[in-house]
């Protein structure tokens, strides 16, 4: 079992490159199926996800091969329509081909996706709108069997809870279904964005991404493209929180300041100057951390779900208490517990979380909990009194690629062992 063992008490300096967002890529590379002809993915993060996803869609026939920064996918044996428990159980989001594969297919039967570190993880709000659209789903054995009896057709979707994975799968199955499908209370994140650019770009209509009511003209057939990946905006989060929690200033490249417009303030908030312009953003947190009055996690474009918990992390360093509410996810402050080891002082009741402002990180053994809990041990690693060693640091290498060779980089002591 591989581990992190950080020396802290570091400061970082230099240019950090933040690589492709895998919330963009794992939906651009289920996007592939829809298209005839091949499609090339520029800027496809290397992550453990990303690897998940090229494996189902060469299960399902077709070929998918990286060659350095991009991901090639041709479609053209795509035959299969079932994606195994084992693949599904890899990757929660492998629900997101679901949509892609009955748009291109017309049948599709996949395991449920398994719960995951944040809580079950439902999955009635993808089932309610696909059956909207006339495809039949029976839920057996664990099994999600759907098939299309008559037609997949375009209708008006009402969202009750802007959900980025539902809207997703909306999406990928409107594109060759007849008719208009109209999308409403959709998700508005960036990779939403992403996800439509890259299907128009296939040759699909789609218009309205990033607003409320997303609208799709269903078309024929379409074939692949090529396409760079959006910047990760939560790894960008998640080195200026690197540079928040060691007072230190760091140079952000290839990064979109626009994708961060709630969480730039925040860190402002905190006491760091920031300063964006072109695909860079220069952060200076050389002075001492001051609390957050309340951040509370919203959908896009709120204060986003994914940086709560590098956000906390750099807060345990604030003078004063800050106040956290988490709004997304029911199970999501797993990582209080492993940084209160390591001295921080948070308080947990239900979906606040209250912080009060320690003097400084001690390190611990901890445990990676999920993604970005495990990134926020990383960020305390850093700033701590004495050496931190985190287990568990596959759910990292779901999102960030190889973090501890682009932290050293900047003047991070951290090995893999
Ligand atoms: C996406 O998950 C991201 N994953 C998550 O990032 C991110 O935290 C989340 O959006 C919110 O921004 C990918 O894009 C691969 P949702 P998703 O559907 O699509 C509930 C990370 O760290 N819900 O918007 O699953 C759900 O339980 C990951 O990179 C239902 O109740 O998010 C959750 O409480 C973690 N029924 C809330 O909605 C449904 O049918 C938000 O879910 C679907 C969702």
């Amino acid at each position: 079992m591989q581990r992190l063992v950080i020396d802290g008490n570091t400061k970082i300096s230099g240019e950090l490159k933040v690589h492709g967002a895998k919330n963009s890529a794992l939906p651009l590379l289920a996007a592939t199926i829809l298209g005839k002809t091949p499609s090339v993915l520029h800027n496809c993060p290397r992550l453990s996800d990303v690897f998940a996803a090229c494996r189902i869609l060469s299960y399902l026939g077709c070929k998918c091969v990286r060659e350095n920064d991009s991901v090639i996918v041709d479609t053209a044996n795509l035959t299969h329509f079932e994606v195994p428990d084992q693949l599904m159980r890899e990757m929660r989001s492998s629900i997101v081909f679901l949509g892609a594969i009955l748009g291109r297919l017309g049948r599709c039967r996949l395991s449920f996706p398994g719960g995951c570190e944040l809580g079950p993880r439902p999955i009635d709000m993808h089932i309610s709108a696909l059956r909207q659209m006339g495809v039949s789903i029976k839920e057996e054995y664990g099994y999600l069997d759907c098939s299309i009896p008559k037609e997949l057709k375009g209708t008006a979707i009402s969202l009750s809870f802007p959900s980025v994975g539902t809207t997703e799968n909306i999406m990928l199955a409107a594109v060759l279904a007849n008719g208009e499908t109209q999308i409403r209370n959709a998700a508005r994140e960036p990779e939403i964005i992403d996800l439509a650019n890259f299907l128009n770009a296939c040759g699909a209509k789609i218009y309205g991404q990033g607003e409320s009511t997303i609208y799709i003209e269903g078309v024929k057939e379409i074939g692949g493209c090529e396409y760079n990946v959006m910047p990760d905006r939560i790894v960008a989060a998640t080195y200026i929180g690197a540079a928040a929690i060691t007072n230190s200033e760091i140079c952000l490249k290839n990064v979109k300041a626009k994708d961060l417009e709630s969480v730039l303030p925040v860190f402002e908030e905190m006491g760091c100057s920031i300063y964006s312009y072109s695909d860079k953003i220069y952060v200076n947190a050389l002075r001492p951390l001051n609390c957050v009055k309340t951040i509370r996690t919203m959908p896009y474009p709120g204060f986003p779900t994914d940086v709560q918990a590098i956000a906390m992390a750099a807060l345990c360093k604030a003078r004063g208490t800050s106040v956290i509410v988490e709004n997304i996810f029911e199970n999501r402050f797993k990582h209080a517990g492993e940084l209160v080891r390591m001295g921080a002082n948070i308080k947990v009741e239900g979906k606040v979380a209250i912080v009060e402002g320690i003097q400084k990180f001690y390190g611990a053994q901890v445990e990676a909990t999920d993604l970005r809990g495990g990134a926020a041990l990383v960020l305390a690693g850093l700033s701590a009194e004495g050496q931190t060693t985190i287990s568990n640091i596959k759910h990292i290498d779901r999102g960030y690629e190889r973090i501890e060779d682009n932290l050293n980089l900047v003047g991070a002591k951290i090995k893999r062992v």
